[in-house]
This record gives structure tokens, sequence and C-alpha cells, in this order.
């Protein structure tokens, strides 16, 4: 069995710079070893620790979908020290990644439901997973109707244009994609994601709604997913506390009872509620 501390060696294959601040940047890695990789056998909503020799790791949520094979994609936003050094590093160097960590999206229970996804910002990163993985034409038709709604402050701020704009001009995926403000040049959506998500409306009618964002807007959410009628049940998040070891053993994540790398980072509203409000 791999040690669970240890992590798999990886190569950077390719740096995306994603956004217009170029502060948002996609590493796609490959493993050294390719028995590696089949053991790392991930779900969409599962995150992984970067590995940064002398600097650190990080916990990111991992965006590419398992249907995407021989890398894997993580999207990072520059904050702090392993970031920044993450950062610097340039394509060819090594380092490591260790997981996969956490539970994912209920994607077995989904089935047969129709699914609406609503980002917001940089966290759309494993929804971007899982909307790949569900539009797999191995997978496309285990679900229902899927519409995806993704907000950004800006045109230049929004991640995966070149996803995003293949699957507004697919049929079997309503995507809406909208910025804070009028900017020249976007003729997309206009309004903040809570006012976009009330415009379109989804139906509550078999179906769950996966959210992630900033705190903010899934404040602004929540409430109109409710009043269009969708229970605590229905509405699923994924969290992003503080952690270290990833594993369950440090306590440095948990809330309540739950430690988010390990029963989480994704849960339904329901359970949420039953936490104290400390994430
Ligand atoms: C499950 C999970 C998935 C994540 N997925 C992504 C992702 O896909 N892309 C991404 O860019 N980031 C993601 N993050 C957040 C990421 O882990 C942190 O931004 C990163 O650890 C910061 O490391 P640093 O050493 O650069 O920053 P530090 O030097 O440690 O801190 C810099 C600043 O960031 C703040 N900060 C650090 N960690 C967090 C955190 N978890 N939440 C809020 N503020 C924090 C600090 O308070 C400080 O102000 C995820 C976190 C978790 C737990
Ligand atoms: S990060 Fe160590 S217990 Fe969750």
């Amino acid at each position: 069995m791999q040690n669970p501390y240890q992590p798999y060696p990886v190569r950077i294959d390719k740096i995306i710079v994603e956004t217009e601040d170029k502060n948002l940047r996609t590493f796609r890695l490959v493993f050294l070893n390719p028995e590696d990789e089949k053991a790392f056998n991930y779900t969409p909503g599962q995150f992984a620790e970067l590995s940064l020799a002398g600097y650190g790791e990080i916990p990111i949520g991992i965006a590419s979908s398992p249907t995407e094979k021989g890398y894997l994609l993580f999207t990072v936003n520059k904050v702090g020290s392993v970031t920044s050094a993450l950062h610097n590093m340039k394509e060819g160097d090594l380092m490591g990644v260790r997981g996969p960590l956490g539970n994912s999206y209920p994607l077995k229970e989904l089935e047969g439901r129709n699914v609406v996804i609503i980002a917001g910002g940089f966290a759309v990163t494993t929804l971007r997973s899982t909307i790949t993985w569900m539009l797999d034409p191995a997978h496309r038709d285990k679900y229902g109707k899927i519409i995806f709604i993704y907000g950004a402050r800006t045109p230049g701020m929004l991640l995966y244009e070149e996803e995003w704009s293949a699957w507004q001009k697919r049929d079997d995926i309503d995507a809406y994609i909208t910025v804070d403000r009028e900017f020249p040049g976007w003729n997309g959506m206009v309004g903040f994601v809570p006012a976009v998500t009330e415009q379109v409306g989804p139906s509550p009618e078999n179906s769950s709604a996966l959210v992630c964002g900033p705190p903010i807007m899934i404040k602004f959410t929540q409430p109109v997913l409710e009043k269009l009628g969708f229970s605590e049940e229905q509405i699923i998040m994924s969290l992003e506390n503080r952690m270290k070891c990833g594993i369950g053993i440090c306590g440095r994540c948990n809330v309540g009872p739950e430690y988010v790398c390990k029963d989480g980072p994704v849960f339904t509203l329901a359970q949420l509620n039953q936490l104290p409000k400390e994430y």
C-alpha cells in the first residue's frame, strides 16, 4: 500500500494562464510512472495535495475528469507562499501529487436526475471535472437535463473558455455564462450568479443543484434555490477549509464532528445545517 503521506512524482507538462490578471493558472501534470496514474483513481469533486519540495503542500481541487486520460489538471490562484512558488515553476519541472483525497460529488445518486451546476469565480474547478464526466458519451444518458450557470467579475476572469464555449454549442447542456456588468465586446449575459439563477429558474423537480463559489455568492444563491423549491437535501456544496494532512489525522479541518478533508469536502446543505457555522 502507498504511504498516504508519500506524493507521486509528476512533471509539469503544460501551464495555461487562465485569467487576465495572470493569477490563475492551470497546471497539466503527467505522472512519471504509468502505474502511479492507474493507482490515482479519482472521481469528480475530489482534491489532491500538490507538493513542492522546500515549500510545502496545498490542497487543490482536481479540475480534470477521469475521462481525460494521461494527465491531471489543477487550476491554482496565486494567494500565498506555496501557490506563488508553484506559479514560478516552468513546464518540465518536477513536483508531487498526493491523493486523491476526500469524497466526491454523488454522481451515482445523481443518475436519473436533472443536475443544476452553479459556479462563481475560480470555484468552478471541480465542477469542470463533473460536467466533463457527465457529458462523456459513456455517461451522458445517465443524467437528465444539465443546466450550468457560471459567473465571474469580468470576461477576462472566466476560466475554461474553450470548454464552456463548446458546451454552449451543444444541445444536451444549457450553459449560461455571466459577468457582473457590461464590458465592451462581451455579448453574453450580465448579472450576478444569484440573479441569473433566478432568471433561468431551474425546476426543483427530480433535480439536484451543485453549488460552488465565494461565500457571498453562496449566501445569495441559497435563498434563490430555496425560493425555487429546492430542499436542503437537493443542494450540494463543496467546502475549502484550511487543511494540513488531508486524510483525517491532524484535526486541522474539522467542523464539529466532521473532517472536511475526509468526510467532505462535498456536503449537502442538510448536512451543513447540522454543523456549527464555522465553515
Ligand atoms: C478541498 C480544497 C480544494 C481547493 N481547491 C482549490 C483550487 O482548485 N484552486 C485554488 O486556487 N485553491 C484551492 N483551494 C485553496 C488553496 O488550498 C489555498 O489557496 C492554498 O492552500 C494557499 O496556499 P499558500 O501557501 O499559497 O497560501 P498561504 O501563504 O498559506 O496563505 C495566503 C493567504 O491565503 C489564505 N488561505 C490559505 N488557505 C486558505 C483556504 N483554504 N481558504 C481560504 N483562505 C486561505 C491565508 O489565510 C492567507 O491570507 C482549495 C482548498 C481546499 C481545502
Ligand atoms: S486536514 Fe488533517 S484532519 Fe483534515
